[in-house]
């Protein structure tokens, strides 16, 4: 997607809906598990990305890949004001909403109703359009250890993170999770929740 209005519009356009609805998945620049989170997208397989512009660098960063996913996973990159790529939401291309890790900053902005980059936009979009969403957040508690690209660090989250992400549990249809193993469960039991209503139908 290049630069002008008409291209981005473009893009959207021409995007191909895939063949049954499929997880989003929102990448922020927050670097807390980065590699486990990308992990477990490669492993799923049936994913759209969407991409935060800090995204964009951190992935870089931690994986020195120019092609870090498998062809089946789609990466939306945030290159628009308007997020036009938030149209697909409103086609029923995904049936939830995963948004991990989540840094502070899209955390501050989803609980404040504030839509300015792909993930914050993705947020308020599922939400308006009744879509679960399951946000790992990595501020829940006073003192975490993480790893940086190139070192672990400990990290000292402020007040203000912390009552954002406790803000954040308020959500409709929101499920907040701590850990990796804490996402994966909940993914595996939204998959599982959509495999049995889909046995019940047919
Ligand atoms: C290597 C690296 C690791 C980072 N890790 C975190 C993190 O664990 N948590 C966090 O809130 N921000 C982290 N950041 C800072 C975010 O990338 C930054 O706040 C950015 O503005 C977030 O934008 P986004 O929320 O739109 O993705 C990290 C930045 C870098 C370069």
């Amino acid at each position: 997607m290049s630069g002008t209005p008409e291209d981005a519009f473009a893009a959207e356009e021409e995007a191909e809906a895939p063949r049954r609805p499929r997880l989003a998945w929102a990448l922020t620049g927050s670097g807390h598990d980065f590699l486990p989170c990308l992990e477990i997208i490669r492993r799923i397989g049936e994913v759209d990305v969407f991409v935060s512009k800090a995204a964009s660098e951190v992935i870089w960063m931690y994986t020195r890949d120019r092609r870090p996913f498998p062809a089946e996973v789609r990466v939306i990159r945030d290159t628009t004001a308007s997020a036009a790529p938030v149209g697909r939401f409103y086609k029923g291309w995904y049936h939830t909403l995963v948004i991990a890790p989540a840094s502070s900053n899209t955390v501050a902005k989803c609980v404040f109703g504030i839509s300015d980059t792909l993930p914050t936009n993705v947020f308020a979009q599922a939400g308006k359009c009744r879509i679960p969403i399951i946000v790992y957040a990595c501020d829940t508690k006073p003192v975490h250890i993480t790893a940086a690209p190139d070192r672990i660090v400990t990290v000292y989250p402020r007040a203000v993170d912390l009552e954002n992400t406790e803000r954040l549990r308020s959500f409709e249809r929101t499920t907040v999770v701590e850990s990796v193993a804490e996402l994966e469960r909940a993914i595996a039991a939204r998959l599982a929740e959509l495999a049995g209503s889909a046995g019940q139908e047919g």
